[in-house]
């Protein structure tokens, strides 16, 4: 291989077809005058254009269709132009520096064109040389070259990441790992889950427990999940009422006045809500609208007036603390109105939570969130919840669902294959890493495979295979022609 031309990141370099260089592969460029080392990824391979290759080529093809009988190659020189017609051109970007063994983002020089010698070095032992840290590992899966990738639950913690592809690549896939590699750790995770699919992850793939059993909680809004107006605080309820039920400004503040009788008499119920608003000598307009929001929270089956049938995050939190755990909250099942219910409550209270210090931090893994999250809690999420102890991760196969700026705060990206240009365009908005890598590797990526972006691999972007679990899978398409053979 040979260091041909630079343009501004870019590096090309001339290989031929026995170097065995696919996209995605490390190349370290070495200058043995200055004992460094450019790091750099191949994002494309071509042919190399040579001046009057065309024309060559061209002239074989004619020949191959009109003149038979044998060759002469007297000077044996064919098997030195069918080299010239193979060579490849390596589309490379340049990733940093190696110094000392110690890979540096740092690349402002450049290697000599003639003597430098250039390798091909495997991802894992690039990011082992990179990574600070080596606890907490959390297996994803193989690299191409059959080794294992790890990524720690340090690269989850603190952070917002990102897991993206079009649809069936096996996102929910890579996020449920994700969760049970943070489980494993005595993590709390909290998944928001649209489509029942994690329901399964205390279930082995033979329908008996797994290890996760005894951590897995799933909370079905309406049945095993119900919570009372008493445990809940007026500042959840005013986000129900306003966000989900879209409660207006006079109707609100009179609300907030039943509750500060009920508060005085020590008779917050839902009983007790109902009958105070009936009583309430407010203006019929205002009654109607208390009202008609009353009837949703009843009808929604997701409150009780019992404490003992209530569910309360702060007594499961207590369990997580010392084993771990993952609350599923269903949203399987529900509607609408009932869903962004189920939400307020869930992420006004979790934020509540933690302002008391209850537990220290929660992993959140929110899939399709546009669906249920309200336009305001997407800024709020990526930057005041953090310091709240909140971390996300969105899983969707709409980027364009997800705002430009989250992109560029994103940590990491976890990118599945997409083939669509416009999505391809929405995710190299991510500013850790150049539009380029992402559009010519995410583009033939095949299904369960995945780049990784950004800091979990310290900014290296790696291909990998994810892993399988043994868990039971839910959530797939039912399909009608199923089986229909047997
Ligand atoms: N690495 C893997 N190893 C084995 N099976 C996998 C892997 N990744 C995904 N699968 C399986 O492939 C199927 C699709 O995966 P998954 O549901 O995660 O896709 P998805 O990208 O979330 O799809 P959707 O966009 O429809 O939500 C599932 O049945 C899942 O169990
Ligand atoms: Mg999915």
């Amino acid at each position: 291989m040979r260091l041909y031309k630079k343009e501004g990141n870019t590096v090309q370099i001339l290989s031929y077809p026995t170097d065995n260089i696919e996209k995605g592969d490390y190349l370290l460029v070495e200058d043995a005058n200055v004992n460094r080392k450019l790091i750099t990824q191949v994002i494309d391979v071509q042919f190399a254009s040579v001046p009057g290759l065309l024309e060559e080529l061209l002239r074989d093809s004619t020949m191959e269709q009109q003149v038979y009988g044998e060759t002469i190659d007297p000077l044996g020189v064919t098997s030195h132009i069918n080299h010239i017609q193979d060579a490849r051109m390596l589309l490379c970007k340049i990733r940093g520096t190696m110094l000392n063994q110690k890979p540096h983002v740092n690349s402002s020089w450049l290697p000599t064109r003639s003597k430098s010698g250039i390798t091909k070095i495997p991802i894992n032992i690039l990011l082992s040389h990179a990574a600070d840290s080596k606890e907490l590992p959390i297996n994803i899966g193989k690299t191409k070259d059959g080794t294992t990738l790890n990524i720690t639950a340090h690269d989850l913690d603190g952070r917002l990441n990102i897991i993206t592809g079009k649809k069936g690549t096996g996102k929910s896939h890579l996020s449920k790992l994700l969760v049970l590699g943070l489980v494993d750790y005595k993590a709390t995770v909290v998944v928001l889950d649209l489509n029942g699919e994690y329901t399964g992850l205390g279930t082995s793939s033979k329908g008996g427990t797994n290890q996760y059993s005894d951590r897995v909680h799933v909370l079905t809004p309406g049945s095993n999940f119900k919570v009372s107006l008493s445990q809940m605080g007026l500042s959840v309820i005013l986000k129900i009422l306003v966000h989900a039920l879209d409660l207006p400004g006079t109707s609100t503040r009179e609300f907030k006045h039943i509750w500060k009788t009920l508060c005085q008499q020590r008779k917050i119920s839902m009983h007790e809500l109902g009958e105070a608003i009936k009583q309430s000598t407010c203006n019929m307009h205002v009654r109607d609208a208390l009202f008609s929001r009353y009837y949703s929270l009843v009808n929604s089956g997701f409150f009780t007036d019992s404490e003992d049938s209530a569910t309360s995050f702060e007594k499961l939190f207590e369990k997580t603390k010392q084993t771990g755990g993952a609350l599923v909250i269903n949203l399987k099942d529900i509607s609408a109105v009932d869903r962004q219910i189920v939400l307020e409550y869930t992420l006004g209270n979790l934020v509540k939570i933690l302002g008391q210090w209850k537990i220290k931090s929660v992993f959140l893994f929110a899939e399709e969130a546009h669906l249920y999250l309200r336009e305001t809690y997407w800024e709020d999420i990526v930057t005041r919840m953090r310091h709240f102890g909140l971390f996300t991760n969105f899983v969707t196969n709409q980027p364009d669902t997800i705002q430009e700026n989250i992109y560029r705060q994103a940590d990491s990206i976890f990118l599945f294959n997409f083939t669509n240009e416009r999505d391809l365009e929405t995710v190299s908005k991510a500013a850790r890493v150049d539009s380029e890598t992402v559009k010519s590797i995410a583009q033939e990526l095949p299904p369960h495979h995945c780049l990784l972006i950004g800091k979990a691999v310290n900014d290296f972007p790696a291909m990998v295979k994810v892993r399988a679990l043994d868990i039971k899978t839910m959530g797939e398409t039912r399909l009608f022609f199923e089986n229909q053979n047997n």
